[in-house]
Order: structure tokens, then sequence, then C-alpha cells
């Protein structure tokens, strides 16, 4: 199963996640691989302490190693392997279409129980295109109100990217002109929401039927509240999903809190997921409760 983790705010805490993440699942008995794809950024490997890995994803994009299974290192961790975005290539952040393209068909051949995508901050192309292969979809934010407006824009680009290349794949150009006018929140038909758009959208082309709503309900995620500190943060990730849901139409989500801890910082220090050096810590507490639930939902 592919899980993508995005969180479109910068260090709102997508790797520190990731990796622990990755370490519960793997002491559960599952074969994780964690995978690097913020592309000219990346740190995984740090919190890993695999600075020095023999092969990365840059040995897979220039192609060192024939496939991207061939990219994989173990770490310290049961069960737990990685592929390294370690190495920086200028340039590396902008790979083209094709080489994306390719990445995304190595990326679903892996034969791993779960793949992990450690996704960049921000909304380009790549990011969303990563981000649509997850059949779990993760994101991250912080309870303060960039960090919640920007994850609001990212699922909005998101949907709009996925409405656009139905109707390309389905050659509904027609259809397309008029979304690209819809986009603009000026736009004189007064429709505000993707709801709205989605109705509008179908009458204008009736054979749309009811596909714009599965495809929505099939854009559920898990939002994460990272660094969560009061009860106030509770009404915020409320209005947030609510929020989401109205102007999206995307209804199926969940939201999960991990509290700040003062012991992340020092694991990151260390180069150690928290869960080795503090495993009672309540932020491991979280990601252990998440783990149990994820395996229901
Ligand atoms: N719950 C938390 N409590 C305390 N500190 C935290 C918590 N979560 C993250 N941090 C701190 O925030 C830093 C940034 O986290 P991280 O690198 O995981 O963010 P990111 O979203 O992956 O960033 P980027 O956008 O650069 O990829 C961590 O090194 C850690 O020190
Ligand atoms: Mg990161």
């Amino acid at each position: 199963m592919i899980v993508s983790i995005a969180g479109p705010k910068g260090g709102v805490g997508k790797t520190v996640f990731v990796a622990n993440f990755a370490v519960a699942l793997g002491k559960k008995g599952y074969k994780v691989i964690a995978l690097d794809l913020d592309l000219g950024a990346a740190n995984l490997h740090v919190l890993f302490n695999a600075m020095q890995a023999e092969v990365s994803l840059y040995s897979f994009l220039d192609k060192s190693v024939a496939t991207l299974a061939e990219a994989a290192v173990s770490t310290e961790y049961p069960n737990v392997f990685l592929v390294s975005g370690a190495g920086h290539v200028p340039g590396l952040a902008n790979i083209f279409y094709q080489t994306k393209m390719k990445l995304i068909r190595h990326i679903k051949k892996l034969e791993y129980d779960i793949i992990l995508l450690d996704l960049g901050a921000g909304s380009a192309y790549n990011t969303l295109d990563f981000y649509s292969i997850g059949q779990k979809k993760i994101i991250v934010t912080n309870p303060e109100i960039t960090s919640v407006m920007n994850s609001y824009s990212f699922l909005k680009s998101y949907v709009f990217r996925k409405i656009e290349r139905y109707l390309r794949e389905n050659r509904r150009f027609e259809t397309l002109t008029y979304l690209s006018e819809l986009k603009n929140p000026e736009n004189t038909l007064g429709l505000k929401t993707v709801p709205q758009i989605v109705e509008y959208l179908k009458t204008k082309d009736s054979t749309l039927g009811d596909d714009f709503e599965s495809a929505l309900n099939g854009s559920g995620f898990t939002v994460i509240f990272n660094r969560t500190k009061k009860n106030e943060d509770d009404k915020i990730a409320k209005a947030f999903c609510s929020l989401v849901n109205q102007y999206l139409g995307v209804s199926n989500y969940f939201i999960v809190r991990l509290p700040e801890d003062e012991n992340l910082p020092v694991s990151v220090a260390k180069r150690k997921p928290l869960i080795e050096i503090d495993p009672e810590s309540p932020f491991v507490a979280g990601i252990e409760d998440f783990v149990e639930k994820f395996e229901i939902t």
C-alpha cells in the first residue's frame, strides 16, 4: 500500500512523522519502505543516520541502478528500508514529466507492505502527482493559521488537478475550458465552491454523471495536526475539516493530533527517530495510536 505524506508548509513535521511512523509500522511486523521525495531538500536520511548510503534515489535517476528497488538500503530498524534523497544534485527539484512518470511506475512496482512517500513542501505539480498515487493520503500541518491555510490551498490545487485530469483523459475539452474560467474566484457565474462547480459542469456535460462525486470521495485523507498544545487546537482542526468539506466537497477524512514534544529536536540532533530514544513520549504514543487506527481504516 502506498501512503503519501504531504505538508505544504515547510518544517511542520512531515519527515519526523514519516521516520517514526515507519519504525512503528516495522515493529508491528510490516515490511516498510520510506522514500524521500523531497527532491532538492531531502533529509529523511538524517533521521535514519544513513548519511553515506551506497545507493539513493539519484542512483535510480542517473540510471546507475536499473530499478527503484535497487536504490533501497536497509536501516538500523527491523523491517524498515529507505530510498535516500542524500547527495544534492542541482536542478533536481524540477524533474521532467517523463522522469516523474517513470519514478511513479517504479514506486507502484515496489514489493513492500507499506510504501511511505515523504514529500516536499509547496503545491508544485510534481508534489501533487506524487501525493495522488497514495492509496492513503496524509496531510501534516501545525495548528498555526498559516500552516492550515497552506494545507487548504494544497488540497484545493489537488482537487482541481484531479478534475482537470479527469476531463483531459476523457477528452471533455469543452468542459475543460469552463473549468479554467471557474478557477477564478471572481467568476461571473458566482460559483464559489467545488461542489457548486461540479454541479455546474454536469449541466454543461450531462454524461459526466456521478464520476465527479466518486473522484472527490476518493480524495479522502488523514490530517495530522502536529505540535498541538492546547484544547483550542481541536477547534482549529474541526474548522479546517469542515472548510474542506464545504468548499472542496471532500467529506472523507480523519483527524489525528500529535503533541508538541521537547525531545523531538533532541532525537533529530541524535539522528534517530524519537521512538528509538524515548518510546514512552507523548508524541510516540500518538504515533502508535495512529498505527492502530491506520490498520483498520
Ligand atoms: N511534535 C513536535 N514537537 C516538537 N518539535 C517538533 C515536532 N514536530 C516537529 N518538530 C521539530 O520541527 C523540525 C522540522 O520537522 P521536519 O523536518 O519533520 O519538518 P518537514 O515538514 O519535513 O520540513 P520540510 O518542509 O523542510 O521537509 C524537526 O526537526 C523538529 O525539531
Ligand atoms: Mg521534510
